[in-house]
Order: structure tokens, then C-alpha cells, then sequence
């Protein structure tokens, strides 16, 4: 990886820059994969993506931790933020997969929903298929970081 892939997030207005950068990256049916630690940011870069895509400060961006999908209407079409944490069982894929093959994602985003998925890494057979960006987030002594990858990367870096 370059390191040109590599956005130091020392702020929460880095992040929330980052955020909007790929809001104007994104096409309609992409899928964007956020990973990383519990904390690592991933909820907050989330929201901030949703806001750049244009959802009005007036509706609360909550985090999907327990509703797993949230939904949101903006004047570039449907964005869906998801969680899949507790649907996650390392010991029982076969119950994993099926659980996220029932969310239906797959559809949405041939309907031309954008979907934001947090500890969806392994699941993009269910989640309709390849991952147009994958940002990777890391809280560390070196401060908070992302890592991009995938096919919006470049669209992003030159944002
Ligand atoms: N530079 C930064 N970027 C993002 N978040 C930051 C930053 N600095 C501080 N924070 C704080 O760190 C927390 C990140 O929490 P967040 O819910 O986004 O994590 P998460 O990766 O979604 O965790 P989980 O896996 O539990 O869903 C927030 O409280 C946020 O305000
Ligand atoms: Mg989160």
C-alpha cells in the first residue's frame, strides 16, 4: 500500500473531511466497508459521509449497533448505514451469512442504494459483492489513521 493511501486522522475534522471527500467519491450501488477496533471511528466517519451526502443536521444520525440498518433519504438517492457486530458468530458462519443474506443488501444496492457497512469485512458475498472502497481505521500511539482501498480510492485521493 502507498502512503498515499494512508490519511492521518489526528481530528475529529480530519475525519469529518474525510468523510465528505468520500461522499463525492461514491457512486449510486456502492458498498463501503468500515473496519477497524471498537472505537476506532468508524460510527463518526459514517456520519459524516451521510452528512456530505446531504442528510439535514435536523435528523440524528444514530449509530446501527442495535437497529443493524438505518436508513436515510438524501437528495442523491438512498444511503443505508449498517452494523453487522451482532450478527457476527466466529463460530457459526453458515448462521452469519445467512442473517446478512436476510438484511437484503444486495438488492438495495442494485436498486442504487449507497451502503456503509461497520464489521462487514468477510461478508461481501451477502452484501452483494465486492467492496468499492474499504477504509481501514486504526486508533494506535501513533494517533487515528485510515487506510483506503479499492476502486473509489483514487476517486477520493483526489477529492
Ligand atoms: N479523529 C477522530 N475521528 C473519529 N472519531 C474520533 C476522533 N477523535 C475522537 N473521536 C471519538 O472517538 C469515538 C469513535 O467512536 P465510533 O462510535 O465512531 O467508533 P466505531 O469504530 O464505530 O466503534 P464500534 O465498533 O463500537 O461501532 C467517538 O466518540 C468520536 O467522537
Ligand atoms: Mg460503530
Amino acid at each position: 500500500m502507498t502512503e498515499l493511501d494512508v490519511v492521518r486522522l489526528s481530528t475529529r475534522r480530519d475525519t469529518t473531511r474525510l468523510g465528505a471527500r468520500i461522499a463525492r467519491a461514491l457512486e449510486p450501488g456502492d458498498l463501503v466497508l468500515l473496519s477497524g477496533d471498537l472505537g476506532a471511528g468508524k460510527t463518526f466517519l459514517a456520519r459524516a459521509v451521510a452528512r456530505a451526502r446531504g442528510v439535514p443536521v435536523d435528523v440524528a444520525i444514530a449509530s446501527p449497533t442495535f437497529t443493524l440498518v438505518q436508513e436515510y433519504e438524501t437528495p442523491r438517492g438512498v444511503l443505508l448505514h449498517v452494523d453487522l457486530y451482532r450478527l457476527r458468530d466466529e463460530d457459526d458462519r453458515a448462521k452469519t451469512v445467512s442473517d446478512v443474506r436476510r438484511l437484503g443488501l444486495d438488492e438495495r444496492r442494485a436498486e442504487g442504494a449507497i451502503v456503509l457497512v461497520e464489521w462487514g469485512e468477510g461478508l461481501e458475498g451477502e452484501l452483494g459483492g465486492a467492496a468499492s472502497l474499504s477504509v481501514s481505521m486504526t486508533l494506535d500511539a501513533a494517533g487515528r489513521a485510515a487506510s483506503l482501498s479499492g476502486l473509489r480510492r483514487a476517486a477520493v485521493r483526489a477529492r
